[in-house]
């Protein structure tokens, strides 16, 4: 039986592979930080596909989270209430406008919960991450500065965790909320690529995947800016406009179901260290921004948040160091 963890996989894009998963007969652990708005989910794909959907408390953004559903995941494999994992679904995540803030261990929130919370888990579950196992990360078309996505989200800076983490603290200046999320999902592409290189060095047979859904409008994402902007963004009209401008769009359903095919389809089991795009019902493997391809950036970006989570000899697995 197949088994696979997706972090938000209780609404939006994640929801849309969720259910496309399940479809397919394949278990799921659903990682997020709400049970009451996982418990809907839970109930609705287990009862029309008969598999077995577990709910896991996870947030992101909090390091102590993150420790504790890894704890608690190992505690339900040894009774056997789950099984070893096909795939880890890194999903979930957002850009967070207004004011910048920081989590319960003091990182900019962006950058803890897109980035911080998810290096640490895969690093907590690799052990149950079965032999050809597969840790897709769902990143973005924003973290290039050379495309209009990144140039119309805010440019991604330098991918510095250290810097990222600390942003706007002790009066510097704080980066905007655009940049902080196309600086996010270009560490997240890093990360996957640095992953790929590290099994590659292991002899691991795992593989590290690097998505990007494109725009899709109508999920909780934009949740953060005004009621109008909200309603704007899931007209047709803007939909046309940003097509013609040169945004990569795409929809729900389509993003979803090729999120679910990197984790699960036979046909990408050779494609670790592989960035794909979902672009407007197409699905391809496509070149990420230059930088995403500096190995000693990512080494660097790799290191410095280990150091940043506190990750301890006994958490890391001897295959990623
Ligand atoms: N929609 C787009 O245009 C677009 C484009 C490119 C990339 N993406 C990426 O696609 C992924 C899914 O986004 P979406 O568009 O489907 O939006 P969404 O519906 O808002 O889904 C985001 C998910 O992340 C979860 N999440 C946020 N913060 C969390 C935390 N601290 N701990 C645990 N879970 C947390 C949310 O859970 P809660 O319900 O608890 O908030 C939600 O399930 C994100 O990584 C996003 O950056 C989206």
């Amino acid at each position: 039986m197949t088994s696979i963890l997706i972090t938000g996989g209780h609404s939006g894009i994640g929801l849309a592979a969720a259910r496309t998963l399940a479809a397919q007969h394949i278990d799921l652990v659903l990682a997020g930080r709400s049970m009451e708005r996982m418990r809907p989910v839970v109930d609705e794909l287990s009862a029309r596909h008969s598999v077995s959907v577990t709910p896991l408390i996870l947030d992101t953004s909090s390091l102590a989270s993150v420790r504790a559903a890894a704890t608690r995941f190992h505690a339900m494999r040894d009774s056997g209430e789950v099984s070893q994992l096909d795939a880890i679904v890194c999903n979930a995540g957002g850009r967070f406008d207004g004011d910048i803030s920081y989590s319960p261990d003091g990182y900019e929130t962006t950058f803890a919960t897109n980035c911080l919370g998810h290096f640490l888990l895969v690093e907590l579950l690799f052990p149950s991450l079965a032999e050809k196992g597969r840790v897709v990360y769902t990143a973005s078309g924003t973290h290039d500065p050379d495309t209009i996505d990144g140039r119309m989200v805010g440019t991604a800076v330098e991918p510095d965790a250290v810097m990222l983490a600390t942003n706007g603290k002790d009066g510097g200046k704080a980066l905007s909320a655009g940049k902080r999320y196309s600086t996010s999902k270009l560490c997240t592409v890093m990360y996957a690529y640095e992953l790929d290189r590290r099994l590659r060095r292991a002899n691991s047979s795992a593989s590290s995947i690097a998505f990007d859904p494109g725009a899709v409008p109508g999920t909780g994402f934009l949740r953060g800016m005004p009621k109008p902007v909200q309603w704007v963004s899931k007209t047709s009209a803007f939909n046309w406009v940003s097509k013609h401008m040169g945004v990569i769009t795409s929809d729900v359903e389509f993003s979803g179901a090729s999120l679910a095919a990197l984790a699960a389809d036979p046909g990408y089991a050779e494609a670790s260290g592989t960035y794909f795009q979902a672009n407007d019902g197409t699905f391809s493997p496509v070149r990420s921004a230059k930088v995403s391809y500096d190995e000693r950036l990512a080494a660097q970006l790799w290191d410095d948040s280990k150091r940043l989570v506190r990750l301890t000899d006994n958490e890391e697995p001897t295959q990623l160091r």
